[in-house]
């Protein structure tokens, strides 16, 4: 796992965005695994930026999202499908029949959980695979527990989560208790993975993923042994690392 420091979230954004485009630059085919959250949203102002320069290009890019509220339809301004159109796809020239987010209102939840994870086979599996951490460790959905999932699956999201996201719902009740979401398997196959983590209140986060253990407890700590992942950090996220 490589580690960058970045000064704030500004520049780490803006070292996101600059990944993300020579990936699309020398593969303009390739796909991208893209995340949710508030973490990533510097890193999609840095890409409509570079859209808007001329210097990137998404017409033959495919994405596929980490996860979705179970219950949430795309108009839902709380769904990750309408928080995608509206930070990102939006504003940039992707075509969004390539654009794929788990159904939230799927009848049938195993079915579209494995539709999802043969799909992302059939498209030659993820290039890059942009993630967020939540506070206790998850990545994507993948919530601490006795044993992690490898496929994409239904996961009931723990107090901590969901006291953590209630943020972005103002109406607390009407909150999913449940999300589909890839596996640690779906993740860890990505060929390529960057992990951004910003703001002090990250830090013990961070300091706990680097611990050189790896534990279900703390999902993100299986990153460790990935071949190609750069975990990147504001100044604020990186102040517990030994120097
Ligand atoms: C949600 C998403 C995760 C994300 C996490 C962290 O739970 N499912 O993919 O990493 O939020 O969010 P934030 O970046 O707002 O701290």
């Amino acid at each position: 796992m490589k580690i960058v420091i970045k000064k704030d979230y500004v520049e780490l954004s803006k070292f996101a965005a600059l990944e993300v485009k020579n990936i699309v630059e020398d593969n303009p085919n390739c796909t991208l695994g893209l995340a949710t959250g508030s973490t990533p949203l510097g890193l999609y102002k840095e890409l409509i930026k570079l859209y808007n320069l001329g210097e990137i290009n998404f017409s033959s890019v495919t994405t596929f999202n980490l996860d979705e509220y179970r219950g949430l339809n795309e108009e839902d301004e709380q769904s990750y499908k309408y928080f995608m159109n509206d930070n990102l796809f939006n504003h940039i020239n992707i075509d969004k029949n390539n654009t794929f987010i788990p159904n939230g209102i799927a009848e049938d939840v195993e079915r579209e959980c494995e539709n999802y994870e043969k799909l992302i086979g059939e498209k030659g599996g993820i290039d890059l695979q942009v993630l967020g951490i939540g506070m206790n460790g998850h990545i994507g959905f993948n919530e601490p527990n006795q044993e992690l999932y490898l496929n994409t699956h239904l996961e009931t999201l723990t107090e901590e989560t969901l006291n953590s996201n209630s943020i972005f719902f103002t109406n607390k009740e009407k909150m999913p208790t449940e999300a589909l979401t890839m596996g640690i398997g779906s993740i860890m196959k990505a060929k390529k993975i960057i992990l951004l983590i910003s703001g002090k209140n990250k830090a013990e986060v961070v300091k706990k993923l680097v611990s050189g253990k790896i534990t279900t407890d703390f999902p993100a700590s299986i990153l460790q042994v990935h071949n190609d992942c750069t975990v990147i950090l504001d100044e604020e996220a990186a102040a517990l690392l030994n120097k």
